[in-house]
Order: structure tokens, then C-alpha cells, then sequence
């Protein structure tokens, strides 16, 4: 077994290949199960407001909701521009009525900081923690708006659950949650707005975002109107009334009908394994294998500083070998050994993370490809290490 085969020498090679060598954050490997033939029933050339897709659309949004377990009286939408078009729509409907508190500690939290302070101009509390770290979600005022990720999928660090956010809060909770949502257990009652994508944890196609509105955040769009204009794809009200239409497959404007059917796939997919306790067993197996990896390595170990925050998705890593001059040059020559053995492909940290790697763990990677690709990532170290000491 390649695995048991100490790769401590840059010339000794694992032989065991991972079967599918991609491990990108996104979009993310396609169900093992997937195949292009299997989109053939897409509704193509045909109207999205047919019959035909208009059902494909609501078959999106009712298996996501009963996989997903959210509570009846939630409202399920399909919205433009992935998990970022979702995200600012329920920013700029929402914001701006009561205080809010941003938080961030990773790329994709500050991004939204940017957004209510430099654009929509809130004179926002903002909550930053360093990559690695989180911020104490106890100690924010939930009377407030929040406005957070749920897993920072550029540090591999999670909300390890909601607990720290009231039941009574009268601010709303707006949470991104693409890189958890399929993989993470969303504690429905507290939150108000979640985002997501279709291609994370389920293995879709980039192209619309999930929007996810709890009896409350209906409630704030109903009766509020924020200060600045909204273009036609942010709106989700019309006359001070929810556009119900929106949460039965009416988009806003046209989707891609063959996203859609890769989506529905995904979703055969994760029924037919057992829905989301299945779902998030995958992640979970498949992250375990990279702790226990760490576990006993003293030259890497995870970016996420307490493991209660570790992500099962996005798993960051860092080397902490005291011999490794150039860290940011080190990590990406590692993830290009790898590349160019095709054992893993787009490993390498977010550009603006601390260097490193990031493997995503979600639940259309297998845990045998985990386990085959570990031992190369052992062989790209050393080989690494000994180039370096070579160019010395
Ligand atoms: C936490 C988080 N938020 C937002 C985004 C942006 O998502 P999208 O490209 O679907 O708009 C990503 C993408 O990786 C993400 O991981």
C-alpha cells in the first residue's frame, strides 16, 4: 500500500493514484455518480416560464428545501449571479433599517465588510479576526443586523455551530453559507437569510445562487424600503408584497436550463446516498483523513487554530517546516508538483490567504481519493524540501 510506504525520499513515488485528482474549492468535483449523459432530459431551447422548466425550477427549490430540512413558512429562491448575487440582494433589501454588525475573518466575510461600509455606506460595526481564527459570536448585539460567513472557505474555519445566536433576537442574521450548506448541519432558527451556490458541496454548475428567507426576513422586505435604488435583479418586492413567484421557479430573469438540470442531478445523487446526514458524513470522513494526516506530521498542520472551528469543506493547511525560506513559493511549488502528477489540481491557498493549500473535502470527493492523494502530498513535500536545499 502506497499509504504505509514512507515517502520520506523525493525519488520515492506513492504508486497509488487518487481516481478523481480534483480538490478545487470551486467549482467542486461533480457527483462520482455524474456523467454529461445524464443531462440529457434538460429542458433546452424551451421557455423557462413553459411548463417544462418552470417545474424543473420548483423540483430545484422543493428537493433542496427537504434536503435541507428547512422549516415550512421559509421561503426557497433561485437568484442571479450565484452566491454573491444572493448574498447583496439580501444586503442591499434588507440593510439598513436597524444598527448592523459585519464580521469577518477570512477573504469572503471582508468582502461583504466592503460592501455595507464602502458602498451602501452603513456606518457598520465591523468584527475582524486574523485567517485562522474567529471572532467571539457571543459577544455581538443580535438586536443588530449580522451579516457573517458561516464557513470561511478561504481559512477552513466554521461556525462550529449557532448556539451564541439568540433565539429572540430582533435583528435579522444574514449568513453565507455556501461552502457549508450540503455539508454542515445550519441551524435553521437562527437564520434569517442564508446564500448559497449549486457548485460546492454538491458538485452543480456556477451560474444562480440559493436564497433561503426566514418568516422574519420576509417580514423586513415587506415593510422596509432601503434609501438607495435597487436595480430589477436585487428586487424582491413589488407593491410592499413578497414576489412569491420568485420562490416557486418564476425567476427574475432567465436562468440556464442546463445548470438546472445539473443541479437536479446533483440532487438524485444526494438522495439516493441519504440526503444530507449522508452529505455531511462524506465531508466529515473526508476532512478526519486530513487531520489525521496532520496529526502525525510535524511539517503541516491546519490553518484553523481551534480544531472546534475546522472546516469539513474547504481544509486549509500550512507548512510549518522552520527550514522553508519563501513560504508563498514553497506552498505553490508543492501544489504544482502536485498538478503536474495530476494527483491533485487547484490546491494552492486563495490568493489573498496565508500560503498554503486548501483541499475541499465536500461530499462529492471521496474519501479513497483523499487517502490516495495524502501520500503525494508527503513524496511534493520532501521532493520540495530537497530542491530547496539543493538551490541553497
Ligand atoms: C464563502 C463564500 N462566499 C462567496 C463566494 C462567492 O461565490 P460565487 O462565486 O458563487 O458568487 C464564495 C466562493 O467561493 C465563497 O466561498
Amino acid at each position: 500500500m502506497s499509504s504505509q510506504r514512507p515517502a520520506t525520499q523525493p525519488d520515492t513515488k506513492p504508486v497509488a493514484v487518487p481516481a478523481n485528482p480534483r480538490f478545487s474549492s470551486g467549482p467542486c468535483a461533480k457527483p462520482p455518480t455524474w456523467s454529461l449523459d445524464a443531462l440529457s432530459d434538460a429542458a433546452l431551447g424551451r421557455s423557462h416560464r413553459a411548463g417544462v422548466g418552470k417545474a424543473k425550477l420548483k423540483a430545484a427549490i422543493d428537493r433542496t428545501a427537504a434536503i435541507l430540512g428547512v422549516p415550512a413558512g421559509y421561503k426557497v429562491g433561485i437568484v442571479p449571479a450565484s452566491d454573491t448575487g444572493a448574498y447583496e440582494m439580501a444586503m442591499w433589501t434588507m440593510l439598513g433599517e436597524r444598527p448592523v454588525e459585519m464580521v469577518a475573518w477570512e477573504s469572503f466575510g471582508a468582502g461583504w465588510v466592503t460592501d455595507a461600509v464602502k458602498q451602501l455606506k452603513i456606518d457598520a460595526t465591523v468584527h475582524t479576526a486574523d485567517y485562522g481564527h474567529i471572532i467571539d459570536m457571543a459577544a455581538l448585539n443580535y438586536d443588530h443586523d449580522v451579516c457573517f460567513t458561516w464557513n470561511g472557505t478561504t481559512s477552513g474555519v466554521r461556525m462550529p455551530n449557532g448556539d451564541a445566536i439568540p433565539g429572540d433576537r430582533k435583528g435579522l442574521t444574514i449568513c453565507d453559507a455556501t461552502s457549508a450548506a450540503f455539508a454542515q448541519d445550519l441551524p435553521w432558527d437562527k437564520l434569517d437569510v442564508t446564500t448559497f451556490s449549486w457548485q460546492k458541496v454538491m458538485g452543480g454548475e456556477a451560474a444562480h445562487g440559493m436564497l433561503i428567507l426566514s418568516p422574519r426576513a420576509v417580514e423586513r422586505l415587506e415593510s422596509y424600503t432601503p434609501a438607495w435604488p435597487l436595480p430589477k435583479i436585487f428586487r424582491l418586492t413589488k407593491g410592499g408584497k413578497l414576489i412569491d413567484g420568485i420562490f416557486v421557479g418564476e425567476t427574475i430573469n432567465t436562468p440556464s436550463m442546463l445548470a438546472v438540470e445539473d443541479y437536479l442531478v446533483a440532487l438524485d445523487w444526494a438522495e439516493a446516498i441519504g440526503g444530507l446526514p449522508a452529505l455531511m458524513a462524506r465531508a466529515d470522513a473526508n476532512a478526519q483523513a486530513i487531520f489525521d494526516f496532520c496529526a502525525t506530521r510535524d511539517w503541516i498542520a491546519n490553518l484553523a487554530v481551534d480544531p472546534a472551528t475546522r472546516s469539513n469543506t474547504s481544509v486549509c493547511l500550512r507548512f510549518t517546516d522552520a527550514r522553508i525560506v519563501d513560504g508563498v513559493a514553497f506552498a505553490k511549488s508543492v501544489a504544482k508538483r502536485l498538478e503536474a502528477e495530476n494527483i491533485a489540481l487547484d490546491i494552492g491557498a486563495y490568493r489573498d490567504a496565508p500560503p498554503g493549500l486548501r483541499i475541499w473535502c465536500g461530499a462529492t470527493v471521496e474519501t479513497s481519493d483523499i487517502a490516495a492523494m495524502l501520500p503525494w502530498l508527503e513524496w511534493a513535500y520532501h521532493a520540495e524540501i530537497a530542491a530547496q536545499v539543493q538551490a541553497a
